[in-house]
């Protein structure tokens, strides 16, 4: 069964072809990064035109990559949401004009399921069940995983998402759109020690996370420091904010997997593409014996391989789970 992904929540658009025999046939992305740099974050109405304008060209050059036809598609999976409405009303609206046309089924996926289930796209896939650490712009949240469409939720943030804190406290330091990218790199250069942020629910009796705090107490430190910040100023600040929020990340992850027994943890999501998590991961990993998975890097921001393995993998599971009503809900 070959299913065709279509993404379109944000500010991506991304189709990709998935096979259930042979695997991703053929995936490709364009983001809107460049488009919205200039406002400083994504403006939603501009995202919606683009999506319309790329999708379709986009479609062509997945069904080139792989080598088939419009007609070769058995079905269509398409990401339902959360995401913003317009965005994802334009991916909805093709998804099932596609399936009309074509009289192929139409799924709507959820965008989380997407991101959770796309450390299985590797060439090495963790077996179930295990934890998930999902850490994206809109959610950050800690699941078990006992296997598709199975999932129980361990913890989630109280307040803003990880990626929502990265982007906020790099803007606090003058750093470009998308934020999460930039204040790691700008990390890298700063003095480990020169400030010191807190560790919200660090020490909290559960798997939840906050990080609301976590940028507020950037903003104080670029308050306080305004009339002397130089650029290594910035970069300590960057560090302090890096390694909070790590440690956090880290110790939620470790504390899940203890809770739950397991010894798989997952990580999904854009901030799963961060370094120096994976570096606090990976030296946890090897000191507590247990394994860590992360997506391909390209496949920890949104992407359209996700989507249409998610809905791949729901099909098989059930195969009446496509429409070809198209009563759907964004
Ligand atoms: O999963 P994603 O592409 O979209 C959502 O579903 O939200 O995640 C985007 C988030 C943004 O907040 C972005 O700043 C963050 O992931 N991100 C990173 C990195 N790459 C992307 N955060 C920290 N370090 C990175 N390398
Ligand atoms: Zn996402």
């Amino acid at each position: 069964m070959i299913v065709l992904g279509i993404e379109s929540s944000c500010d991506e658009t991304g189709l990709a072809l998935y096979d259930t025999e042979r695997g991703l046939l053929a995936h490709a992305l364009h983001s809107q990064v460049a488009m919205h740099e200039q406002y400083g974050g994504v403006v939603p109405e501009l995202a919606s035109r683009d999506h319309i304008r790329r999708v379709l060209p986009l479609l062509e050059t997945v069904l080139e990559q792989a080598g088939i036809a419009r007609s070769d598609v058995d079905a269509i999976a398409y990401t339902q949401g959360p995401g913003l409405a317009g965005a994802l009303l334009v991916g909805a609206s093709i998804a099932c004009s596609l399936g009309l046309a074509l009289d192929k089924p139409v799924l709507g996926v959820h965008h989380l399921e997407g991101h959770l289930l796309s450390p299985l796209l590797a060439s090495s896939p963790p077996e179930f069940p295990f934890v998930a650490l999902l850490v994206s712009g809109g959610h950050t949240q800690l699941m078990r995983v006992d296997g598709v469409g199975s999932y129980a939720l361990l913890g989630e943030t109280v307040d803003d998402a990880a990626g929502e804190a990265f982007d906020k406290s790099a803007k606090l330091l003058g750093l470009g759109y998308p934020g999460g990218p930039a204040i790691s790199r700008l990390a890298e250069f700063g003095n480990p020690g020169a400030f010191t942020l807190p560790r919200p629910m660090l020490h909290s009796k559960n798997l939840n996370f906050s990080f609301s705090g976590l940028k507020t107490a950037v903003l104080t430190l670029v308050k306080n420091n305004a009339a002397n910040i130089c650029e290594q100023g910035r970069a300590d600040i960057a560090r302090a904010f890096v390694e909070a929020i790590v440690e956090v990340l880290t110790a939620k992850c470790l504390a899940a997997l203890k809770e739950t027994g397991l010894k798989r943890l997952v990580i999904a999501g854009g901030v799963g593409a961060n370094r120096q998590l994976r570096d606090a991961l990976n030296e946890a990993a090897a000191r507590k014996r247990f394994r860590v998975f992360y997506p391909e890097l390209e496949f920890c921001t949104d992407n359209g391989a996700m989507i249409a393995f998610a809905g791949a993998m729901r099909l098989q599971a059930q195969p009446d789970a496509a429409k070809r009503e198209y009563g759907f809900n964004v």
